[in-house]
């Protein structure tokens, strides 16, 4: 029974079977799951009623943090369960359906899901599923390795179902900070005034009437995808940690930097590897994740704090962290994304925002979700959090994507998510465009000269100075805008080969 796990007597009946606990959830419910970026996500109750949907078919909005681990969201949408999906996922299948029309998917800012929940601007939730550390002896739920939305799910459910997860060492007690704004029109400010402060509980606090079911667990969390740093994401952190160090001496910045907030995936996870054998110390994070690259820098002593909302993590990572919580307790503090990704608090911490782009445009427009402006890759994430309230705010990419066929610096991004207004810096392998205090054309200058691959440097350059002959504050050529991705879907690739062979 794992008294322990559950701490408040009177619900230790409540514990039942994956398959029962999914039988609770009905068709047409929406249901809110925890689970940010494959951190502490349920592992047994959405499997359950994705198998339950096979033979009687039901379907659900399903809402979590973020992106879900072990295959979740490919399981639920192959079994019909998922009609519509919110505010992000990474799935390949699932991502089919979205493109497809088949899943209605709302790509929402990260911080704004339960603003909009608490606020009545979305349907209730009804259902709440949340993986759990332990439950106190007042019925609180102890999250595990991510808080993501989990607080306000269990808060505005009308049921919640508890998934104790045996394989999360109890040590996680004390690593969270519960905090939820108070509502409006009485909104207090948010009182975080420096990465390390602790605002909130150390668990999720609600009516312990409302859990209806527990189901015990033990799978650990999936491990992260990212791959190891190659030369283009080796070069794109060198140059923005050389750019990082001028800035240090031209006393723009101090050898602390401002705290940081990196995305998650490989580029991001290199850029702040690179920090390592930086000269920058005493650093601190305020992000969202936490990657192997954020542990190493606090292993390194380098990094003195990082607050963020989950801990995406290899296996040999998410082990050591695991053995030596009491270490990483003292350094490491897990919120709600609402408050991790909160635009007042990354105003009043400004903070260095590091994200990634599919594609930047001349004028440093960032289009971070649609291929060709239509098919969705993953949502926009945290990312415009971040961004639009930056001390500083960067985007990183490769010059090139699908062997060279894709330029990622186009004449007009196919969809904006991030405006020219919001990004201040682009990083590319080939170097650094640094776009503060630059008018349009100047931006276009700095882009070209430092970020193309040069295999289209001169035909993007060719495009800038036909637009700049017809003139304007931001010169464009709107039928030629969107030609290199009408090229490179007519033709496989956005090189003009019949201008490169006009001018050979
Ligand atoms: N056109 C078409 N496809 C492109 C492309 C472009 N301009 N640029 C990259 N791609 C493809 C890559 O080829 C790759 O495809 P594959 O999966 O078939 O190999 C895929 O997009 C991912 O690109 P990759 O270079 O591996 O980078 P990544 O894994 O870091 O992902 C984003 C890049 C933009 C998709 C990802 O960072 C993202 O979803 N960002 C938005 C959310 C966000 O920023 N969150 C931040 C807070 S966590």
């Amino acid at each position: 029974m794992h008294p322990e796990r559950i701490r408040l007597a009177r619900l230790r009946d409540k514990v039942m079977s994956a398959q029962d606990a999914a039988a609770l959830i009905t068709d047409g419910m929406t249901v809110g799951m925890s689970g940010f970026t494959r951190a502490g996500d349920c592992k047994a109750v959405p499997f359950a009623l994705a198998e339950r949907a096979r033979q009687h078919p039901l379907q659900i909005t399903l809402m979590t943090g973020a992106s879900l681990g072990h295959d979740a969201d490919k399981v639920l949408s192959d079994a019909g369960v998922t009609a519509r999906r919110m505010p992000f996922q990474v799935d390949a299948s699932l991502r089919k359906r979205i493109n497809a029309g088949e899943v209605m998917f709302l790509d929402q800012h990260l911080s704004e899901t339960v603003e909009l929940l608490r606020n009545k601007q979305i349907a209730p939730v009804d259902l709440a599923v949340i993986e759990a550390t332990c439950i106190t002896e007042d019925g609180a739920i102890v999250p595990t390795t991510s808080v993501g939305n989990s607080a306000s799910f269990a808060i505005l459910a009308k049921q919640v179902i508890v998934e104790i997860n045996l394989s999360m060492p109890l040590g996680l007690e004390g690593l969270h900070d519960i905090y939820i704004p108070t509502y409006r029109p009485h909104r207090q400010p948010i009182p975080v005034t420096a990465v390390d402060e602790r605002i909130g509980s150390p668990a999720i606090a609600i009516d312990p009437a409302k859990i209806v079911g527990i189901v015990f667990t033990d799978r650990p969390d999936s491990p992260s995808t990212v791959l190891p740093p190659d030369t283009e994401t080796e070069a794109i952190a060198g140059h923005l940690n050389g750019f990082l160090l001028r800035e240090v001496k031209a006393g723009r910045l101090s050898p602390s930097l401002q705290p940081l907030q990196a995305g998650i995936g490989t580029i991001a996870n290199a850029v702040l590897h690179g920090l390592l054998e930086s000269p920058f110390d005493n650093l601190t994070m305020y992000s969202e994740v936490l990657q192997d690259s954020s542990i190493d820098l606090l292993d390194s002593g380098r990094m003195a704090f990082a607050s963020a909302s989950s801990m995406t993590l290899s296996k040999a990572c998410y082990e050591r962290v695991m053995a030596n919580l009491d270490f990483y307790k003292s350094r490491i503090v897990l919120r709600p994304q609402e408050i991790s990704n909160h635009p007042e608090v990354v105003r009043r911490l400004g903070l260095i925002t590091i994200n990634t782009a599919l594609e930047v445009d001349i004028y440093g427009n960032v289009n971070s979700t649609h291929v060709n402006g239509t098919q969705m890759m993953n949502g926009i994430g945290g990312s415009g959090d971040f961004a639009r309230n930056a001390h500083m705010s960067v985007f990183v990419t490769k010059s090139l994507a699908k062997g060279g066929a894709i330029s990622s610096v186009v004449p007009m991004v196919t969809h904006v998510d991030h405006t020219e207004h919001d990004v201040d810096v682009i990083v590319t392998e080939h170097g650094l465009a640094d776009l503060r205090g630059l008018a349009p054309r100047e931006r276009a200058a700095a882009i070209i000269g430092n970020c193309v691959d040069p295999s289209y440097r001169e035909q993007l350059a060719d495009y800038f100075r036909a637009a700049c002959r017809r003139g304007g504050h931001t010169p464009h050529l709107l039928e030629e805008a969107f030609a290199w991705h009408l090229r490179q879907q007519r033709t496989g690739s956005m090189l003009d080969k019949t201008a490169q062979a006009v001018a050979a």
